[in-house]
Parts: C-alpha cells; structure tokens; sequence
C-alpha cells in the first residue's frame, strides 16, 4: 500500500495534500443549538487529523440565519461561530493538516421546527416538497436568489476568517444548489430553470461569489450526480452535469468533489452508473467519495485513473476510525464499524471514542 499513489502528495489549490485519504464533509450535530461549533467538535478534528498532510473538510455548516434547518449544525454567519471554528482550525493546522470547510442551504430539507423556533420561511427551487406531507417550500423569487448568492459570497469570506483553507460549496445529497439543479425540484421557468443551462446557473453564480470573495483556489465543489437521496435523481442527470462541470472547470477552483452511485447520502445502494462524463469534463484535482475502502482506492488512483489528480474520501471509516490513514497505510483492519445510533446524536458517545490502533499510538509517543 505504501507505493500507492494514495500516499504520493498532490496540490489542492495552494496546499500539497501528503496523502490522498481525505475526510469529507459528515455532518455529526455536535454544534450548540445556536450553531456554534463546540469544544467536542475540537476534539473530534483533532483526532482525525491524525497523520500530517491530511485533508480534512469540515461537516456542511449553515449558511445564514434564513438557509438555516437542522439544530445542532455549525454555521458560518455569526461572528461567534467564526471564533469557536477558528480555535478548530488552529488545532487541525497544529498537527500539519489542512481544513476546508463545507457550506450548504437547505433548501426544501429544513426542519419545520427549526424553521418555526428560528423564525425563517422554507424555501426552494418550486413549490415541490421532498416527500408527500412535509412542507411545501416557498419558491425563491430572483431576488430572495440574488440575496442568497451574496452570503455565498459573505460565507467563503467568513470561512478564512476563520482559519479554513479553502470552502466547499455543497451542490449536491438533496440540498438547495442541488434543488435548483434537478428538473426533478426544478419547476421554474425564469433565468434559474426550464433548460440544462438555467439550472446550473445558480450553482455558477454561488461558485463565482465565492471565487470573488477568496480566490479560485480556495474554492471547491460537491455533486452527487446519481443520488436519490432526499427524493432527488432525474431521469438523465448527464447533460445537466456535463454542462455546469464544463462551466465550472473553467474557473480553476480548488477541486471537484464528486459522489459514487453506489451511495444515498451515507447509505450503500446497488447502482453501476458511472463518473465518467464528470472527469471527461474536469481537468483538475479530483476528489471521489462513497463506498471506498483501501484497496478500491488503491485501484482507482493506480489503475483506473493512473495520470490523473485523484484523492478519494472516506465518509463513514473516518467516522469510526480516527487513525483512518495509517490504519490503511499499514494494511491495518478497520475493526471498529461506525454506530449509526450516534451519528447525529449531541453527546461525546460514538464520536470521540473510537479508539486509536496501539500502532499508532505507540508512534506518536516515539
Ligand atoms: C453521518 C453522515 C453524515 C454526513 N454528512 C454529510 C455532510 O455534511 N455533507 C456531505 O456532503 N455529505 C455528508 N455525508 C456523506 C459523506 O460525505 C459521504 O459522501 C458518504 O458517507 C459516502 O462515503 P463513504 O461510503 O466513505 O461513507 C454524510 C454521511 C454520513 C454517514
């Protein structure tokens, strides 16, 4: 394993990653119910910022008080949050690794009575809510769309304020961008929908803010072209990437981060349907999630993808192994499988005790 390209360094932006097992963006609502990261969620990085060199992307944070949705995420527009982030920051840089952070809006999946304690509409792309019974949001007009692209904007600001490497905009697993994205949530016919390129745009304008605000290397973006997860999944989701990965790769950005079929959000489904369309059209760094383990890696950097930029992300290993990357640098088992009782609970259970290798133990004490 230790020949692998996995442990051969490679440019994300500005940064050289010293391994490509990154840790994506897995949402653990360890925040306060105001959206405040937490001293736990300072231990939980920490510990995963185990082996120096690694890319840890931080769990999708709250864009703004009106795109908020779920109690216990982080959030990125209150000067407080920028604060208990930058500590988090600091700690993962300490030990020689490197953090982007990942934002979203909800979109039509926020909580209800997270929206009726915080005192903000739900919105979406059209009128088309997620499943029969829940909301029915509120179509965004141009300029609900215009305001919400400025705290894209004002969010990637606020990402380097507080200490992250770069942002991550979550255009995919059923959130807003991705709503204005599908025909499937996407109903309109203004600028924003009714053909392939209206429906990118959105996702394009969210992207340039960000890149206006901080550069495009410190910029990034996450599709799950073939997920259903949260009702998402059109029919033919190739033209529709085709066109905003063309666009998007002009831009120079940081990385695309893009989903495996074979996963719904954090679950295993049975799909063969391919990422080829997306690196035809990307000649940047690429990071793959969903479904890896050391040796699928291994082979899609080695065999499958061998001149290209690729880093793979492990959403669920990482969660139950905190010393993810040397376990797979050592072929070392994975014997802790992840709890899923805990993995949106608020407590230090199933988070912060998943237990280090003594290998690994015993080579930082040396
Ligand atoms: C508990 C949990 C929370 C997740 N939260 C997020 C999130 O905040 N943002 C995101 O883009 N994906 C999220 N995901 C998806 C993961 O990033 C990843 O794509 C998925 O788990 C597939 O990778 P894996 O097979 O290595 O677990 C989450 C997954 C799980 C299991």
């Amino acid at each position: 394993m230790v020949d692998s390209r996995l442990f051969k360094p490679m440019r994300i932006g500005n940064l050289e990653i010293q391994h490509r097992i990154v840790m994506p963006g897995v949402s653990r609502m360890r925040a306060t119910v105001d959206h405040v990261p937490t001293d736990m969620m300072m231990e939980y990085y920490t510990q995963r910022a185990a082996v120096p060199g690694t890319l840890i992307i931080a769990e999708a944070n709250i864009l703004s008080a009106e795109h908020s949705g779920y109690t216990n995420a982080p959030g990125i527009w209150k000067p407080e949050q920028i604060t208990a982030w930058k500590k988090i920051t600091d700690a993962v840089h300490q030990r020689g690794c490197f953090m982007f952070m990942q934002v979203m809006a909800m979109g039509r999946m926020a909580d209800p009575s997270e929206a009726e304690k915080e005192g903000f509409t739900i919105v979406g792309a059209s009128a088309i809510p997620f499943m029969e019974g829940a909301t029915v949001p509120q179509v965004m007009t141009v300029e609900d769309i215009k305001r919400t692209i400025g705290q894209f904007h004002q969010a990637a600001k606020n990402a380097m304020s507080a200490g992250f490497d770069g942002i991550e905009l979550l255009a995919g697993n059923g959130m807003l961008v991705e709503q204005f994205l599908q025909d499937v949530t996407n109903h309109r016919n203004d600028e924003y929908g009714g053909s392939v390129e209206n429906r990118s745009r959105f996702a394009v304008e969210a992207l340039q803010a960000m890149v206006d605000a901080v550069g495009p290397k410190r910029v990034a973006v996450r599709l799950s072209p073939w997920s259903q997860f949260l009702g998402m999944g059109m029919e033919d989701p190739v033209p529709q990437y085709c066109d905003l990965v063309s666009k998007v790769d002009q831009m120079d950005l940081a990385y695309l981060h893009v989903i495996e079929s074979r996963v719904k959000g954090g679950d295993d489904v049975v799909s063969s349907d391919k990422l080829d369309f997306v690196h035809q059209r990307w000649n940047g760094p690429v990071l793959v999630a969903g479904g890896y383990n050391g040796d699928l890696a291994r082979k899609l950097l080695d065999e499958d993808y061998p001149a290209r930029d690729f880093a793979v992300s492990f959403g669920r290993h990482f969660i139950a192994n905190p010393d993810l990357v040397f376990r797979i640098k050592e072929n070392l088992p994975l014997n802790h499988p992840y709890d899923r009782n805990y993995f949106y609970t608020h407590e230090t259970k199933g988070y912060l005790d998943y237990p280090f290798t003594k290998k690994y133990l015993a080579t930082v004490k040396n």
